[in-house]
């Protein structure tokens, strides 16, 4: 690169990006199955700021204790650094400013959220423009500083920010386009969880009883793919049926919770078509959706001290 393009005429750049739900399939997909993911419009943002020094950061403050442990551990701090050098940026000279709406931390996708947001505001901030493909190539990489072996899903939504139909092995991605809006409701039923030990107490019950929990991964495969119709023809009470049963298998497979249960249970019974856990399970986040706004809801699960989220679904996404 030339020393005229690494001058920052605009001195200033932003970006955002959103992150990522898990409706259907998480778990089978580890073998081979298909799993749809939809982006959640709660947005991280990023500013790129010229200024003099080394390379400053701006955080939100304690609400985001996720973010704070990947500074302390420096995971943050080599994304960053990461994402400079792409941009052939030295690591000073700028001040970056992290906001964000997504709860970080609670599988929803958040650091892939971050990275896409840092690599649109570094492109801003540089005038440089970034297609597609080297934006999803650049997300991996940043992606992989915080995680070590991402999926690749979670940066691919955040930066697609449409449905996604996926399978791990051949990885393979194809966008899906809603003809119409529904709303998802996001309840967090709290406790620390581990993906990692999750995912091996699967695998474990799989080694000990395959007959029982083989034919259950291949059961989810086909609600993944009923699932992918019933989206794109905006056939709302099919997915949610699809998500209900999602959740039957979930809960034979070992991952579900009662605090899960309990918040699935207060979303149906306030008119959600379907409800399920939704990522690796074992507390964590659950997902409803519904035909209306829940925001009410939403908020009266707040008021009780539930995190909860409403959250629109539907042709309006950005992207
Ligand atoms: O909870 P999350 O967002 O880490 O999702 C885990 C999804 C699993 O299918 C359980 C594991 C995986 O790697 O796909």
């Amino acid at each position: 690169m030339s020393p005229e393009q690494k001058t920052c005429a605009s001195r200033v750049g932003s970006g955002a990006a959103s992150g990522k739900v898990i409706l259907l399939g998480e778990h089978a997909v580890v073998y081979g199955q298909p799993a749809l993911a939809c982006p959640v419009l709660l947005e991280t943002t990023v500013s790129v700021r010229a200024a003099d020094g080394p390379l400053s950061l701006k955080l939100p403050t304690q609400q985001e204790p996720a973010l704070w442990a990947a500074l302390e551990d420096g995971r943050l701090r080599a994304a960053l650094e990461q994402a400079l050098g792409l941009f052939d940026l030295p690591h000073a000279g700028v001040t970056l400013e992290i906001q964000s709406a997504l709860p970080m931390g609670r599988g929803l996708g958040s650091s892939a959220a971050l990275s896409i947001a840092l690599l649109r505001a570094l492109s801003a901030y540089t005038e440089r423009h970034l297609t597609e493909s080297q934006l999803l190539e650049a997300g991996l990489k940043l992606e992989t500083c915080f995680h070590g072996t991402p999926s690749g899903l979670d940066h691919t939504c955040a930066a697609l920010a449409k449905p996604l139909l996926f399978t791990r092995s051949p990885w393979s991605v194809t966008p899906i386009t809603l003809k119409d809006r529904a709303w998802l409701l996001l309840m967090d039923s709290g406790g620390e969880r581990s993906t990692a030990a999750l995912v091996a107490g699967v695998r474990a019950r799989l080694a000990e009883a395959p007959s029982l929990y083989q034919p259950r991964i291949e059961a989810i495969g086909r609600l993944v793919r009923e699932g992918r119709e019933a989206l794109e023809a905006g056939d709302w009470v099919r997915l949610g049926a699809c998500m209900q049963q999602n959740q039957v298998e979930l809960e034979i497979l070992g991952v579900s919770t009662p605090g899960l249960e309990r918040l699935i249970r207060v979303a149906l019974d306030a008119g959600a078509l379907g409800a399920k856990l939704t990522g690796a399970g074992g507390g964590g986040m659950a997902v409803a959706l519904f035909r209306e706004s829940p925001e009410i809801l939403a908020s009266q699960l707040q008021a009780e001290g539930i995190p909860a989220w409403s959250v629109e679904l539907g042709p309006r996404a950005r992207g």
